[in-house]
């Protein structure tokens, strides 16, 4: 907490057995928020109110005569989904309820709430929302609106909790779970106008532009059913009829006076992002004390060992637990030849067992694989930021290592996921479609493409797709938010080799047909723009692309036209990767030449350059080291 503020209210004294704690975040006058609150009292334990301080004056005191804990937290925060995880660590009861504060108990679930809390296997459940629209008697009961569902009701074990923070993102719970019958009564549609309603989709369009639900319908126009030709209406129950007109009428009642002040708890903005897997890392994070406290044992050259290893956290930020921490900070290791000189190698990586909070010592057994080298050789044991940076704060120490007979496969638990595959530089995801690359060309994509990844969900730009080649591993790849292909679909094109190369058969058409045909290939992700950059700008795109490729016109004119656009198109530390390097050099030099900014640039097989912006370094990360030297 970082200071107190004034408000008007009486402290609750906690049961002693918290069963339900409610959470919710609110910037709603005080007459609003009081009636939503008075809605859940007689079902919960606790009231935890996190208040948005742009809220009127009033709110925090009107939740206090109602909630148990109130706090005011920064309104600066880019979207509520960014204060989630927060509010659910200050909860106390077993369980915990989040609703938005349109959001009522429906009478079904007022009746069922209790034997849910009873079940013993459960560690969350999904609840429906009805749409009361256009007044409280009736709800939307057709397309997305009848599909609502959302995890509200989690066991409170932060162990079994990951907060991502982006827009529109929600807690997310591992365990068993199911969907329950009983829904929560959705208000949104009455509690604004129209006209309020389409500035909230335009605000939302700004932010996330054309995001669509499987079937296609836009998602961001679901606060205006009056613009979407909804018919299918059914009829609320009548005691849902009830919770609602009572709710409308308290939140339409004229504010009073603010009530006078009492003192309520400032929340800082670090304190509630660091619960947040999208967050930048500060410079203080980077530092740890790292020991292997039973050492390790001699090995075989390319054998795999398991130690046990101790880290104390000396930094200023959270570490995120696995199986895929976010921000990516894992326990690494390098190798290193008596002569001093490093072993460059990919090798493996452990994510931490639990999150470790700054001061705290966690242990862990991590495996580590030998080299395919022998000699007295030194194992520097650290922790890594995943394309960005090891902490160099490592415990070094000398193993032997004896000649190998033949080298065990690394371990992998479960079954292998589309991001394993790409991780494991598997091209037999380029299988499907023909693609213009060599082997080791794809090796050097899907290097690219799980270095990138592992920073997080990423927007992908590709310039000249022809049949969807290299889009292949994109379209089923989740992680892969939007990808946007940009090719003018000539039948031939120049090349300074001196001969012109022929496109038979390249169309938007053929390359969406195949596309479709790869399994879990998502195109609804997937906009095309038939016009090469000379007749397109960087503000008609839908997004920032994190990563871009280059592979339209093979010329020094049109390399160094489509590098300009993906630099202004580009995030900070965006990455463009060229292909047919060996051809387009010359204009990858004069882009190189103007760029004028912090970068790295460096060569892969076969013909893959890349030039990446900004202080990462993703040639540091396995996924590269490993294409550089191209598996046959
Ligand atoms: C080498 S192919 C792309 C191969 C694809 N990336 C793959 O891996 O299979 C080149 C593509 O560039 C496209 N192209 C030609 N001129 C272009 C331009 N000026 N801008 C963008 N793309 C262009 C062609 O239509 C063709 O589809």
């Amino acid at each position: 907490m970082t200071g107190l503020r004034s408000f008007a209210g009486r402290r609750r004294r906690r049961p002693e057995s918290q069963r339900l704690s409610l959470c919710a975040v609110t910037k709603a006058g005080p007459s609003r928020a009081g009636a939503f609150l008075e809605q859940w009292r007689p079902l919960v334990d606790e009231i935890v109110v996190a208040v948005d301080e742009s809220a009127p004056p009033g709110t925090a005191s009107a939740c206090a005569s109602i909630a148990e804990q109130v706090y005011l937290v920064p309104a600066a925060m880019a979207n509520m989904e960014r204060y989630l995880g927060w509010l659910h660590s200050r909860c106390s009861g077993e369980w915990i309820l989040r609703a938005d504060d349109d959001e009522l108990p429906s009478e079904a679930l007022r009746e069922v709430l209790r034997s849910l809390l009873d079940e013993r296997e459960p560690t969350h459940y999904w609840l429906p929302r009805i749409w009361m629209h256009p007044t409280p008697e009736t709800y939307i009961a057709e397309r997305v609106w009848l599909r609502d569902i959302q995890v509200r009701l989690v066991r409170n074990l932060p162990g079994l909790w990951r907060f991502s923070g982006r827009l529109h993102s929600n807690i997310e719970v591992t365990g068993a779970s199911r969907i329950v019958e009983a829904p929560l009564l959705h208000l949104a549609l009455l509690v604004a106008d129209l006209e309020q309603r389409r500035a909230k989709v335009e605000a939302y369009e700004r932010v996330t532009p054309d995001l669509r639900h499987e079937s296609g319908a836009p998602l961001n126009g679901v606060f205006v059913p009056e613009d979407m030709g909804v018919t299918v209406l059914e009829r609320s129950r009548q005691a849902d009829v009830g919770s609602a007109a009572r709710y409308l009428q308290a939140a339409r009642r004229p504010e009073g006076k603010a009530s006078p002040a009492g003192e309520v708890p400032v929340v800082s903005m670090q304190e509630i992002e660091r619960w947040n897997g999208e967050r930048a890392v500060s410079p203080g994070a980077y530092q740890a004390r790292v020991t292997l406290p039973q050492g390790a044992e001699p090995m075989e050259a390319d054998a795999i060992q398991h130690v046990q290893v101790e880290v104390t956290n000396l930094g200023e930020e959270w570490l995120a637990r696995g199986p895929q921490p976010e921000p990516p900070i894992q326990v690494g290791y390098r190798w290193w030849r008596e002569d001093g000189t490093e072993i460059a190698r990919p090798t493996l990586r452990t994510p931490f067992t639990e999150t470790v909070a700054p001061g705290a010592t966690t242990r862990l057994t991590m495996a580590i694989q030998a080299p395919p080298e022998y000699g007295r050789l030194q194992l520097r044991v650290d922790l890594v930021h995943e394309g960005v940076r090891w902490f160099e704060c490592e415990e070094q120490l000398e193993v032997d290592v004896s000649p190998g007979q033949s080298a065990p496969a690394p371990v992998r638990s479960g079954p292998m996921t589309i991001a394993d595959r790409i991780g494991d530089l598997d091209t037999s995801l380029f299988e499907p479609i023909e693609s213009q690359t060599t082997e080791p060309d794809r090796q050097s994509l899907l290097a690219l493409h799980a270095a990138i990844a592992l920073r997080g969900p990423f927007d992908y730009l590709e310039i000249g797709s022809h049949l969807g080649g290299s889009l292949q591993a994109m379209v089923a790849d989740p992680r892969c938010r939007s990808i946007v292909s940009i090719d003018p679909r000539p039948l031939s094109q120049p090349d300074d080799r001196g001969r012109d190369e022929l496109y038979p058969e390249n169309s938007t058409e053929r390359m969406l047909e195949l596309l479709g045909a790869i399994p879990d290939a998502d195109l609804a992700k997937l906009e095309t723009f038939e016009r090469g950059t000379d007749q397109l700008s960087v503000a008609e795109l839908p997004t920032r692309p994190a990563f871009c490729f280059i592979d339209g016109e093979h010329t020094r004119a049109a390399a160094l036209r489509d590098a300009r656009f993906c630099l202004e198109a580009t995030t900070a530390d965006g990455v463009i990767a060229f292909h047919d390097s060996n051809v387009v050099l010359p204009g990858i030099e004069d882009f190189i030449a103007e760029l004028g900014r912090p970068h790295h640039a460096f060569q892969m097989p076969d013909s893959v350059f890349v030039v990446e912006l900004g202080a990462a370094r993703l040639w540091d990360t396995p996924y590269v080291q490993r294409a550089l030297i191209p598996m046959t």
